[in-house]
């Protein structure tokens, strides 16, 4: 255990919000602080490996309805290292399977003296939802293709620790825009900090609409590798399709995975990162994923230091 630094023995005046819900509603300023925080909470526990225990005598529930590896995870050993108790919520061995309604679940659950709600939901909005109906802190950990605020903002933290800042960069998100609320929280906060973002994939998962949000579309992988400071390959979320986007997973990786000969072309400091959890051979090869451009880990031990910095920030703000 070590001493409480004292830049973090209070919370940033201008973090009034109970809520996390997601980067489009935030300010440049209030993202930046979140990052800010993070940075001291990575940096106060030796890479979010000693306990800080700035949260004792909180007590968070991670609502998951949704399978999870990293986030649930993180968001867990991230209470636990600040100190606070951390629930998990099962939604297969629940109630809910006997008909109980989300809202009924998620009451139950507070009236058990709940601070903090981290909840994963396939519906878009289902954060919101609780956050207006319920007394805690909401923290949204992905709702459908929506939104996934704190994985935005490990990403940006992850680019700002190896670039020093985000304007000015040009970062690509390629793969399944159409499906992922991984791509929408990253346009949110990259852009709100001066990022020139641009999507990318075949038209069925990239419409031209996206240019509305202030983003560059391309379908052509090869046409802007060599202009991007960062690679995000996010993965074809085939669980969320209901046809086949493209005409076989073997077509897509000739045109839109991450290989050696693409990043023979791309800037020779290009970030290769991807949100995971990554399908191997489909949006990146191997020797890409564990090459030494590629930052994918580090984004994973900043999921925690994303996690630690929301869960105080939440709980620190309602009080
Ligand atoms: N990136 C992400 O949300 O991963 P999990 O689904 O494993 O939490």
């Amino acid at each position: 255990m070590i001493e409480l630094p004292p830049e973090l023995e209070s919370p940033p005046v201008n973090w009034t919000r109970r809520h996390l819900l997601d980067l489009e509603s935030l300010s440049a300023d209030e993202i930046s602080t979140a990052l800010d925080v993070a940075q001291r909470f990575k940096d106060a526990t030796q890479d979010c490996k000693v306990k800080l225990p700035v949260l004792a005598g909180v007590t968070s529930v991670n609502l998951f309805f949704e399978d999870s590896t990293r986030t649930r995870t993180s968001f867990s050993l991230a209470a636990r290292r600040l100190g606070a108790d951390s629930v998990e919520f099962s939604a297969s061995s629940s109630s809910v399977s006997k008909g109980e309604t989300l809202l009924d679940t998620a009451k139950t659950i507070e009236s058990m003296k709940i601070d903090a709600m981290v909840i994963r939901h396939r519906s878009p909005g289902a954060p919101q939802m609780l956050a207006k109906n319920l007394d805690c802190s909401v923290i949204n950990a992905g709702d459908g293709p929506h939104e996934h605020p704190t994985q935005g903002l490990l990403d940006i933290l992850t680019i700002r620790q190896h670039r020093g800042s985000i304007a000015g960069l040009t970062v690509a998100l390629v793969g399944d825009i159409a499906h992922s609320r991984t791509a929408r929280s990253n346009i949110w906060g990259l852009k709100k900090l001066g990022a020139h973002v641009i999507v990318c994939g075949p038209s069925t998962l990239v419409s031209k609409q996206w240019e509305k949000l202030g983003v560059e579309v391309s379908h052509d992988l090869d046409d802007i590798v060599a202009r991007c400071d960062v690679l995000n390959l996010l993965r074809i979320q085939f669980e969320r399709q209901y046809t086949r986007p493209f005409p076989s997973v073997r077509e897509y990786a000739l045109l839109y995975a991450m290989n050696r000969e693409r990043m023979e072309r791309a800037k020779e400091n290009i970030l290769i990162m991807a949100p995971g959890p990554i399908n191997r051979g489909v949006e990146v090869t191997p020797d890409v994923a564990d090459g030494s451009q590629s930052v994918i880990l580090h984004q994973v031990n900043n999921g925690l230091a994303v996690r630690m910095a929301a869960l105080y920030l939440v709980t620190k703000a309602s009080r």
